[in-house]
């Protein structure tokens, strides 16, 4: 049994679909059924939608290192066995289950699609998923640029890393989807924030936060500054040896990408002062709930670096498939009546 839909609800809508893996140009813009609500679940008016890394490789199916293996073995190991794509979304309850007690249509939530399904008119997610309402200071589009970067930022900087306050942290990739929030949740936390980007971002970052600024295309590597107490890197740049080289002893490297090289070094970890931390930041509602708390609190803000109408996804996916985007890239998603 579902809950009844109001009449005002369309029987179609606008949807984002893939059905093979792909360049860009496998992203399809079509008119599908409007999902209704199961008994647990919120039907949403999407009004936007954001197109992350995580799109990219989904919608690829080019997943880092060895994940690919597993990754596929979920998702569609020839073809993606989900057409549909999109996994950050904001939008307003327009219906819900029958057994659904946590919201009801009017509110404005934001969350994480963990089905898909995000860059369409309309999405039905379980109520216990990773869903909270969006702060009162931020319009949809806000909202939907924060899940993706900012759950990954506040899981491994506050859970995993425990960063702590006058700790050095070096965010490599500060001016990309993660970084932008990693900068903002590192001072918030009360570090010393160094952040690598390209030189076109360093007043970016240095407005974001960031204590100190660092060219990767000026730069070399080996001249950037030591005696980190964390290092998370967004990008998939350092070895494990050149991360070692710039921790002080006790610090702690994450790349958020890793392959059996970073397992490798994990494994000898009880052999060194200086660590390569493996996680996985989880989706879960009440790190969403933490995030609206800091938001509230003026901790940190969402930055939008680009928005593209829906029609335009193609383009947004190749933006984000250069790993040069600046912040988040939001496509504003219109639903029919
Ligand atoms: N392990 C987990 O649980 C987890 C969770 C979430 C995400 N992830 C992974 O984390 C990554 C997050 O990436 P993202 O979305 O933040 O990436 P992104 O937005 O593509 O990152 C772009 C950033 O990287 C910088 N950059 C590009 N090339 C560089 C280079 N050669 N050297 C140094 N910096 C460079 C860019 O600077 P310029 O443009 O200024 O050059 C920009 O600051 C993804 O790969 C995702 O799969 C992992």
């Amino acid at each position: 049994m579902t809950s009844a839909q109001p009449t005002q609800i369309p029987q179609e809508m606008p949807a984002l679909v893939r059905r093979r893996y792909g360049p860009p140009e496998v992203v399809m813009l079509e008119t599908r059924p409007v999902p209704r609500p199961k008994r647990n679940e919120v039907l949403l008016r999407v009004h936007a939608a954001s197109v992350n890394t995580a799109d990219w490789r989904l919608r690829a199916g080019a997943f880092p290192g060895i994940l690919a293996v597993p990754a596929r073995a979920m998702f569609g190991i020839l073809r993606p066995r989900n057409p549909y794509i999109g996994t950050e979304f904001a939008g307003e309850v327009v219906a819900v289950g029958q057994d659904v007690s946590r919201f009801r249509p009017g509110d404005r939530v934001f969350g994480i699609a963990q089905a898909g399904g995000a860059s369409a008119g309309y999405l039905a997610v379980p109520q216990d998923g990773p869903i909270a309402e969006i702060p009162a200071r931020l319009d949809y589009a806000q909202a939907a640029a924060l899940p993706f970067g900012g759950l990954c930022a506040l899981c491994f900087l506050a859970d995993f890393a425990r960063l702590g306050a006058a700790q050095r942290l070096l965010v490599i990739g500060a001016s990309g989807g993660v970084g932008i929030y990693a900068v903002q949740i590192g001072k918030a936390l009360g570090a010393e924030v160094t952040g690598v980007c390209g030189s076109a971002n360093i007043d970016f970052i240095r407005d974001l936060g960031a204590d100190h600024q660092i060219a990767h295309d000026l730069v070399r590597q080996d001249a950037w500054p030591g005696g980190q107490d964390v290092i998370l890197d967004t990008i998939g740049l350092l070895a494990p040896t050149a991360a070692r080289r710039l921790l002080a002893p006790g610090g702690q490297f994450f790349p958020l990408n890793f392959g059996l090289r970073e397992f490798g070094a994990a494994f000898a970890n009880p052999f060194r002062a200086r660590k390569t931390r493996i996680a996985t930041s989880p989706d879960r509602a009440e790190d969403l709930q933490r995030l609206v708390q800091m938001v509230e609190a003026g901790q940190f803000t969402p930055v939008i670096g680009h928005r593209f109408a829906l029609a335009q996804a193609q383009d947004a996916h190749r933006l984000v498939e250069t790993r040069h985007r600046r912040g988040a890239v939001v496509l504003d998603v219109s639903a029919p009546d």
